[in-house]
């Protein structure tokens, strides 16, 4: 499949765009200051907090694993049996604990991943969520693939 192109000049703090690439679902999430500064403090519930078991390009390193921090390119396929997970970006209703602190919920066999794509411990998803490999072609444009 082709790179594809994706524009995020009018993506908001807090929003995800969905884009269709090999036959995936590729999410973009604009992450907010406040969800990169609670990424560490969930590590200690993840199973593979630096995603050392995961799949994602070697460029990409350490808990925000993004090229540029506010922007989480991932891909949205569940590691489990790829259902594509909802971002429930807060404090939510049941299934999520009270410290909730946002990310991906998976409504096939309840997987839960963080603001990174990673997945918590206790859940059917053996790894975090994959990244795909990207590049900004400028500020505004993400190439994908
Ligand atoms: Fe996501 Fe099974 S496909 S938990």
């Amino acid at each position: 499949g082709a790179p594809v192109q994706v524009n995020i000049a009018k993506l908001g703090e807090g929003q995800l765009l969905k884009v269709q690439w090999r036959g995936q679902t590729i999410g973009v999430l604009r992450r907010s200051k406040a969800n990169l500064d609670d990424l560490p403090q969930v590590d200690a519930k993840l199973r593979d907090p630096m995603s050392e078991d995961s799949i994602q390009p070697e460029y990409i390193t350490g808990e925000p694993r993004a090229l540029r921090p506010e922007f989480l390119v991932v891909n949205m396929h569940c590691t489990h049996l790829g259902c594509v997970p909802t971002l429930v970006p807060q404090v939510g209703p049941q299934p999520f604990e009270a410290d909730w602190k946002g990310g991906f919920y998976c409504p096939c066999h309840k997987s839960k991943f963080d603001m990174a794509g990673r997945v918590y411990q206790g859940v059917p998803a053996p790894t975090n969520l994959t990244i795909p490999p990207y590049s900004f072609a400028d500020d505004n444009t993400i190439i994908i693939g």
